[in-house]
């Protein structure tokens, strides 16, 4: 184990952006927004008693102008001004969870105006996002005298839908300090999949090698950006289950990303096999989906549509179905028709950033550009970017392939290609359950960035990195 995998790489230590990148964020927002509004940093929710407290995480808006996690504290800004409202430091709390930060402490650190909550003075008209938890929205509704409903994005009208288009505008390309902080949480993300890849090994249970995993981030100073997928039933694509056996058989799909404290996320995937190698029949489908990938990385250039880059990777996907000999006809018109979304029923990937699925909170106005509609067709139904590319965006670029039972034996759903669809080549791969392969990718004025390139993906690199773990 090198010092970077027990955690002991200071290097990968989060490092804070500096306050002016927020100073500078909030002037931006105040330029297209001078109008007064509101952003809620939220509140705990404890479990059976009010100091049962999971560490607080504030809403990602909050974030993205201040920077610290504050409970219940709200960003005012209008006028050409921002303030910050805070909960006061309790006394009491001083003995259970240490030193507080004075209102002075936090307009140094901060540098904005700080006031106590109590100050804070709301109205109807201040627009304002809706919060993710129904108690946050509740404490809001209340401040503002008006329903504000959580989670509710797509269906925001007046000034709170200016507000969220506005923040769409800044918050989908990527200053340099949000690339910095995507960078982070990626380093330590490395260093959880290989953490992954080295404590796989037969008749352990998936929570171990997700233990593993998780260890890296926590060890680094970071949370994870979402529940994390460990898994030997790769074919349940967002399989939260960690309770089954590796079999020696089994490939391990492992979904996991790192959040730095201020909130930026990587999401990343690798699929390995229990053994340390794959058989030839997994290496065939991992080729594929790697070269599907590939393609689909390559499509991600700056004025590139995103739905092309989905369609790309379905396309290159249904010629080596065809190839292989899984399914036979026309390749084109397979995927015309909708082949893809046999093996490959999700969208190629989203935004990425504050969130791991970036400003879905705000529904489809951040992934879909004006006038773009989520489609009904197999192929398209769970895309969800469809924008043109623009230097300064992160995206996700996350093909796969399933043998899910759900879709191969509905009969409906397969009746379009049963002449198709040529099941004795299918079982053949009977060993391969689910294969997705996700990096981070940064939009550049030139074409991309594949911010995750350095873990192991090639199957050969795969192979020789367990190998390395297991002492060769
Ligand atoms: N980890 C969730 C996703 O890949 O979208
Ligand atoms: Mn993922
Ligand atoms: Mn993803």
């Amino acid at each position: 184990m090198t010092a970077s995998q027990n955690g002991s790489d200071s290097t990968l230590w989060p490092t804070p952006s500096a306050a002016r990148v927020f100073s500078e964020r909030r002037r931006r927002l105040l330029d297209r927004y001078p109008e007064p509004a509101l952003f809620v940093a939220g509140f705990c929710r404890p479990r059976n008693f009010p100091a049962n407290q999971h560490a607080f995480r504030a809403e990602s808006h909050f974030l993205y102008l201040v920077g610290r996690s504050l409970e219940g504290a709200v960003l005012s800004t209008g006028g050409g001004n921002a303030v910050l409202y805070v909960p006061p430091p309790d006394a009491e709390a001083v003995l259970w969870a240490g030193p507080q930060s004075s209102l002075a402490d936090l307009e140094k650190e901060l540098e904005i105006a700080v006031r106590p909550i109590d100050e804070l003075s709301a109205s109807p008209e201040l627009a304002t996002l809706p919060p993710q938890d129904g108690d946050t929205a509740e404490w809001l509704s209340e401040r503002l005298g008006r329903d504000v409903d959580s989670g509710s994005g797509d269906d925001l009208d007046g000034a709170d839908a200016k507000l969220a288009d506005v923040m769409v505008e800044l918050r989908l390309r990527h200053d340099a300090a949000a690339a910095a902080q995507i960078r982070q949480a990626v380093a330590v993300t490395e260093l959880a999949h290989r953490g992954g890849m080295a404590a796989t090994r037969p008749a352990i249970r998936e929570a171990v090698v997700r233990a593993a995993m998780e260890q890296a981030i926590i060890a680094n100073g970071m949370t994870c950006s979402y529940g994390s997928i460990v898994t030997g039933h790769g074919e349940v694509l967002h399989n939260e289950r960690h309770d089954g056996v590796l079999e020696p058989a089994d490939l391990v799909l492992a979904d996991v990303g790192a959040e730095t404290p201020e909130g930026w996320a990587a999401d990343i995937t690798r699929t390995w096999p229990v053994s340390g190698h794959y058989t030839s029949t997994q290496r065939t489908i991992y080729e594929l989906v790697l070269d599907v990938q590939r393609a689909a990385i390559d499509a991600v250039q700056p004025g590139a549509s995103y739905r092309d880059v989905h369609h790309t990777a379905g396309r290159r996907l249904v010629s080596g179905l065809v190839e292989l000999g899984i399914l036979r006809g026309d390749a084109q018109e397979l995927f015309e028709r909708g082949a893809a979304a046999l093996f490959f029923p999700h969208g190629v990937g989203h935004l990425l950033g504050l969130d791991v699925h970036d400003m879905e909170d705000l529904g489809d106005r951040a992934g879909y550009a004006a006038g773009r509609k989520r489609s009904t067709s197999a192929t398209d139904r769970f895309l969800r970017l469809d924008r043109d590319l623009e230097a300064g965006m992160a995206v996700t670029v996350e093909p796969g392939f399933y043998r899910i039972p759900a879709i191969l034996d509905d009969s409906e759903r397969v009746a379009p290609f049963v002449d198709a669809l040529n099941r004795d080549e299918l079982d053949k791969f009977s060993d391969v359950r689910g294969i997705r392969i996700e990096d981070d990718v940064l939009v550049t004025a030139e074409g991309n960035d594949v911010l995750s390139r350095s873990i192991p993906k090639h199957p050969g690199d795969v192979e020789a990195t367990m190998r390395e773990a297991r002492g060769g």
